[in-house]
């Protein structure tokens, strides 16, 4: 792999891009539930935050097995959140503002009631509908092999046959509601090629793929040996993977470099190095860097994520895509807040144990660690994706009724794995409103009382608040190019539990102990800090300037 010839300047080179679980955000018309004409009435907090783009989780035609990521229409908008014309109306007025908007691509799987999938029930064994799916028949009346659901259970489900006996067996590796695609039909290829190009085509400015490593299986469906442990090598991270994103690569880039368009890619992968295969020149401009999210608030395996990150740029010029939380994850306050750690259920899932640790939590703790890994993730050269709620400094929601809980994480593991709701509850914008400012009607997931206090008016109106430091420093960010292409220049500090590195003239120190650090004179002063207290305490982060009028 050689370093690339120099490629024209993109906005995802350092991009600040909101994700936005459009369910969670802000409801429009009532029904307790986010919508597109939320999001539009509220761009201004968008924009005022400074972002660059946002990222949109799906908002397709979905029964919402999966919130989502069970599609039905890939060429439509979920009558629940909008039409197609509300779609055209919040691209066109984000564009007014200066945000771009990408969206969520889902290609492993659709839903059950995609019309195909319907097409190849009513079709039968054998047939060519059935061949854009992974129907096999199975081993007498078990599966056709020992796949486990990341969600729990068996990755098979068997169809009733239209003769009424039981019959063969599709593929999910999630819900039974998402059957995979089968990657090796070329009617799959030129599907994905039409739905790139729609969307492209109405103006989108790329796409978060979902599940990247999981597209193509191994061609003869092997046994998974599960002392191996849960991250099956036969269905996910297959070579054949990469024939897909090359074709991708080149429809994006037929758009010409004007359009800049963006293909980032959730790839879930044990060895943080088998990333590069995915950002060659020619395939994915980026993805994410889970490897510094699933750290823990430690400042030598931190450093050592972003020097993975990093070092990984400099081989093939993709910029890191930072992450510090998502719709899957426990929220940063939570787990960095975590002060007696639990063991993890059993899960099928490699990375649930890491996603949504246990443990008892401080959220006064989690907070302060949450806001200077902020100012760590801000400082760093790269794009920086930021989950709705952390300008708010939400901690993840543990306390939900059993009963309002609705992913298929916690009812597919009959609720030995809590799931991922309590980051998707929907946002506080203003305290002493109905449902905290989200909308008129109840809230599909139920907020808890303690909302009020990360509510955004309250936030508004202090200035010391998770808010306004996420504006300070993204503004600061900014003004200073610290997103841009370059090196990060690590700096001694005499001390294990604090890490600092410079970029330009500034220095970021972030201190992961308890005992306040004092920073060397030459540093300069301090332009912007994590906590209440001046220089660099426990449990924070600080940007220093040697020359605070510019470089
Ligand atoms: C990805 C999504 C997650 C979804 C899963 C199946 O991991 O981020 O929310 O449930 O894929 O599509």
């Amino acid at each position: 792999m050689s370093s690339t010839s120099p490629r024209p300047r993109s906005f995802w080179d350092d991009a600040v891009v909101y994700q936005l679980y459009v369910r969670s955000f802000a409801d429009s018309d009532g029904d307790g539930v986010g919508d597109l004409g939320g999001v539009i009435g509220r761009l201004e907090h968008i924009a005022g935050l400074g972002a660059d783009a946002i990222w949109l989780n799906p908002c397709y035609p979905s029964p919402q097995a999966d919130h989502g990521y069970d599609i039905a229409d890939y060429h439509g908008v979920n009558p629940e959140y909008g039409s197609l014309e509300t779609f055209d109306r919040l691209v066109a007025e984000a564009h007014d503002r200066g945000l771009r908007i990408l969206m969520d691509l889902v290609p492993n799987h659709c839903s059950d009631r995609h019309p195909w999938f319907a097409a190849a029930l009513a079709a039968g064994p054998g047939s060519p509908e059935r061949a854009r799916f992974v129907f096999r028949d199975g081993r007498g009346d078990e599966p056709p092999n020992n796949w486990q659901s990341v969600f729990g259970g068996p990755a098979w489900t068997r169809v009733t046959e239209a003769d009424g006996t039981p019959g063969q067996w599709y593929l999910h590796l999630f819900t039974r509601e998402q059957p995979d695609f089968d990657w090796r039909n070329p009617q799959v290829l030129a599907y994905f090629d039409d739905v790139l190009r729609f969307w492209f085509d109405r103006g989108v400015d790329g796409f978060r793929i979902d599940v990247c490593h999981g597209l193509v299986k191994d061609a003869a469906l092997r046994d998974w040996d599960p002392a191996e442990g849960s991250y099956n090598a036969y269905s996910w991270n297959r070579p054949e993977v990469h024939d897909i994103f090359r074709r991708w690569h080149a429809l994006a880039a037929g758009y010409g470099p004007e359009r800049d368009l963006l293909l980032v890619g959730e790839v879930w992968v044990p060895d943080p190095a088998d990333l590069d295969r995915y950002l060659r020149p020619d395939e994915l401009h980026q993805a994410f860097s889970f490897d510094l999210l699933v750290q823990p608030w430690e400042a030598r395996a931190l450093r050592a994520a972003i020097g993975r990150a990093t070092a990984r740029t400099a081989v093939h010029g993709a910029p890191a895509a930072w992450t510090l939380a998502n719709h899957d994850v426990h929220r940063a306050v939570t787990r960095y807040g975590i002060v007696r750690p639990e063991p993890a259920p059993a899960s099928n899932d490699a990375f649930a144990a890491l996603m949504r640790p246990r443990g008892e939590v401080d959220a006064d703790l989690g907070e302060r660690r949450a806001r200077a890994a902020l100012l760590l993730v801000l400082a760093l050269p790269g794009s920086v994706f930021l989950y709705q709620g952390e300008e708010l400094g939400l901690p993840e929601v543990q306390d939900l009724p059993d009963e309002a809980r609705q992913d298929p994480v916690f009812h597919r593991t009959g609720g030995r794995e809590k799931g991922r709701d309590g980051c998707r509850v929907p946002l506080p914008w203003t305290a002493d409103a109905p449902a905290f400012g989200f909308g008129t009607g109840t809230p599909w997931l139920p907020q808890p009382a303690w909302f009020a206090r990360y509510a955004a008016d309250v936030q508004e109106k202090d200035d010391k608040s998770t808010l306004h430091l996420y504006r300070r420093a993204v503004a600061l960010r900014r003004a200073r190019g610290l997103g841009r292409p370059g090196p990060v220049e690590w700096l001694e500090t005499g001390e294990d539990a604090v890490l600092a590195f410079r970029r330009g003239a500034l220095v970021c120190a972030v201190n992961t102990g308890s005992t306040p650090f004092t920073a060397p004179a030459a540093w300069g002063e301090v332009v912007l800090g994590s906590a209440a207290a001046d220089g660099v305490p426990g449990d924070a982060a600080a940007w220093f300037v040697s020359e605070p009028d510019g470089e």
